[in-house]
């Protein structure tokens, strides 16, 4: 049978995406749908960043059957679990029929579908809401999920009617199995800082109001009244992590999975913690983690707010043995990380996104710093474009196609495993030996093989504003055991950081991650080839840092002997160069991140420079005297690969590029645009 999956709607969402991380970690199989009216598929891109994996993604709303429905064809669903709903309480008394078409008509469509397709397991969101003011009733306070309903506005009224139709259809089909989930009031972010609550324009929730207070973005706090029946005069709220609450969709999840067979269910339970906080207490716990007592007003009161909505959670504590076990504490610490990395969420000024070519879900993302300008695509992690002024300086394709082609010659591209050249088809290591896939005449593999990591589609990327003024960009991919014939699952992060002084820095960190090895050997590299503005190089001027390169026999491969240039000062002319020059022949360092970047070579034309600096022992200079293709002429740019020295793997230094689980491969490229 195929493989099962788990439909998330709203899995862009804050809630959907932090339980989507929890699914995939949990071994189950996601796809999300969701029309992005309330977020960003960056939330989308950063979970598959975390989990390590692609998730299938459809921007379709709800009510769309057809659509729908072709999601339920397409995969092969088990289950739903039921985020998508506009949720602004404020919101809902203005546009009341916006909400109750998409929240309820939408739900309607979705149940149509599922009863359509025999999928009959649902997890539904519900509120607290649907309580309205237990403090209207005595003891009511913690609320057991048969205190009745009263729910006070639009919003709430959606999903007490939700909750009616989804009793409804289990009445007349016993078949269904459906959690009715009632959150109190979800807080905090991912502790991975990647991913968290983005509201779009005022928030109306306290803990978001107070982050953008925080940053900057807003003055101060407003605290809507201290006149309440509490230890401060504040309202009572069930604060709860919302890494706990989507651990509560597994819990309830297998619940409904592990029913007797042919059992249906309909059953509500409380998503909560049991514990009352008030709003000063919140407010404590935030300006702690913040590091500094945070701007406030008392106000008057809210119209529609409660003294006191605390959950009673033992229906769930028992029957679904799910706890909520993060503090408030907790929920703050994360959130603040969250928003010190994301100041203004998942939106970055300088950052924009296109589709890139027919594979599903691959993007070209562009940083432009004030004309500097970098592209670089999910496919290969690959360098597209990098301009200044408007004058392009690497060569690059308009269009996907031409990096898929095997007569690209790694324009931009980031190589792996291994870059430069292996030979006697392949290496030994610990008196195993691994065959790597031939690639290049006399039993060579040049940068890892025909389906290097330039030929893989990258995940990510995150996205981030650092402290400098820098954006970066982190891409990861998983390359599994066997692949062109390198042993291990290797986990690799090749990180790009653009910053107004004009410089692309590159940040490469590998690990051998799973069980399927427990070594590889690896030389990682990026290959631009730069232009500074003529047809061909040979006018550029040329300044190495170091006279002394790796004599080749007529294989490419080094005798073990090495050379030195007469002059490091010359112009390119017509000399054709693809060498490994040495900048540190005793390095043995894997990582080699903790050395000072050191400049390798300038490189100049008559209106614009390269500096290309790294921490690596050797770079390779080539003056592309093999780029026949498209547009591009042979030395329409040249390389400067920096990376390990080539063939290390089968010498006397191969240390360097021998990976062994635990421990990190690591290496740092620059270039200094003028
Ligand atoms: P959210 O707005 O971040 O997520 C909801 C997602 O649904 C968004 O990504 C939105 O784009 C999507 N969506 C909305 N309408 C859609 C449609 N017609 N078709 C496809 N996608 C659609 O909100 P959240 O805080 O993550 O809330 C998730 C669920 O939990 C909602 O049902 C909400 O009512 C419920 N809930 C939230 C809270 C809370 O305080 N955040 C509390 C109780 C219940
Ligand atoms: C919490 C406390 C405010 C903002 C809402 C929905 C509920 C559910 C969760 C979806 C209250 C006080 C707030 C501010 C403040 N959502 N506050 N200043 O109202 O408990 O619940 O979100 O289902 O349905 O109603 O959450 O975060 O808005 O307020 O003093 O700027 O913080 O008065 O006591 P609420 P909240």
């Amino acid at each position: 049978m195929s493989e099962q999956y788990i439909l998330v709607t709203g899995g862009a969402g804050y809630i959907g995406s932090h339980t989507v991380i929890e699914l995939i970690q949990n071994g189950y199989k996601v796809v999300i749908v969701d029309n992005l009216i309330n977020s960003s598929f960056d939330a989308v891109s950063r979970i598959e960043f975390i989990v390590g994996e692609k998730v299938p993604f459809f921007n379709v709303d709800l009510k769309d059957e057809k659509s729908l429905t072709k999601v339920f064809e397409t995969y092969s669903i088990k289950s739903v679990i039921h985020f998508a709903a506009l949720k602004a309480v404020g919101e809902s008394t203005k546009i009341p029929l916006d909400y109750y078409d998409n929240n309820v008509n939408g739900t309607i469509t979705l149940l149509k579908v599922m009863n359509n397709v025999n999928v009959k397991t649902i997890v539904f969101s519900s509120s607290a809401t649907v309580y309205g003011d237990a403090t209207r009733f005595e003891n009511m306070i913690p609320i057991p999920e048969h205190c009745p309903n009263d729910p006070t506005n639009p919003y709430g009224k959606t999903k007490y009617v939700i909750e009616q139709i989804i009793h409804d259809l289990y009445n007349s089909d016993p078949e269904w199995r459906a959690a009715i989930l009632r959150y109190f009031n979800p807080i905090g972010a991912h502790p991975s800082g990647l991913i968290g609550e983005d509201p779009l324009g005022i928030p109306n929730n306290l803990l978001p109001y107070l982050a953008q207070v925080a940053i900057g973005r807003r003055e101060k706090l407003s605290i809507f009244g201290n006149d309440y029946n509490s230890h401060d005069g504040t309202p009572i709220r069930d604060y709860i992590h919302v890494v706990d609450l989507a651990k509560g969709h597994i819990a309830s999840l297998s619940y409904l999975n592990n029913l007797e067979s042919n059992k249906g269910l309909f059953r509500e339970w409380n998503l909560g913690t049991g514990k009352g906080s008030t709003v000063f207490d919140v407010y404590h716990a935030f300006s702690k983690a913040v590091g500094r007592d945070l701007p406030y007003e008392v106000v008057g009161r809210r119209a529609g707010d409660v003294l006191d909505l605390t959950a009673n959670p033992t229906r769930a504590n028992t029957e679904l043995e799910w706890f909520a076990e993060k503090s408030i504490e907790d929920a703050c610490k994360d959130l603040w990380r969250w928003t010190t990395k994301n100041p203004f969420g998942f939106q970055l000024d300088n950052y924009k996104w296109t589709i890139f070519g027919e594979i599903e879900g691959n993007r070209l993302h562009t940083v432009d710093l004030d004309g500097f300008k970098v592209s670089i695509t999910n496919y290969g992690a690959t360098i597209q474009n990098i301009e200044l002024n408007g004058d392009k300086l690497v060569l690059g394709f308009d269009n996907l196609e031409s990096y898929q082609s095997s007569s690209n010659p790694f324009f931009g591209a980031t190589v792996g495993r291994y870059a430069n050249r292996i030979g006697n088809g392949g290496f030994t290591i610990d008196g195993k030996s691994f065959k790597t896939e031939i690639n290049e005449s006399e039993n060579k593999t040049l940068h890892g093989g025909s389906q290097g990591f330039d030929k893989k589609q990258w995940l990510g990327p995150i996205v981030l504003k650092e402290d400098d003024n820098s954006v970066s960009l982190s891409f990861k991919y998983i390359d599994p055991n066997g692949s062109n014939g390198f042993p291990s699952d290797l986990e690799t992060i090749v990180k790009y950081i653009v910053s107004p002084k004009n410089t692309l820095t590159i940040d490469f960190e590998s690990q051998i991650v799973g069980n399927n090895g427990d070594v590889t050997a690896l030389n990682l590299t990026n290959h631009s080839y730069f232009t500074l503005g003529d047809d061909v190089i040979d006018e550029y001027q040329v300044e190495l840092s170091t006279p002394k390169y790796l004599a080749l026999d007529s294989n490419q491969l080094p005798t073990g002997e090495t050379k030195k240039l007469d002059s490091t000062s010359f112009k390119f002319g017509s000399q054709q160069f693809d060498d490994d020059f040495i900048i540190n022949e005793a390095n043995e360092l894997l990582d080699t991140r903790s050395q000072d970047l050191k400049t390798l070579v300038n490189i100049s034309s008559s209106s614009h420079s390269i500096k290309v600096s790294s921490t690596e022992p050797a770079f390779q200079l080539y003056t592309g005297d093999g780029i026949f293709v498209g547009e591009f002429k042979s030395r329409a740019g040249f390389a400067v690969e920096p990376s390990r020295p080539v063939n290390a793997i089968n010498s006397s230094n191969a240390k360097q590029v021998i990976l062994r689980k635990g421990e990190t491969y690591g290496s740092k490229i620059q270039y200094e645009f003028a």
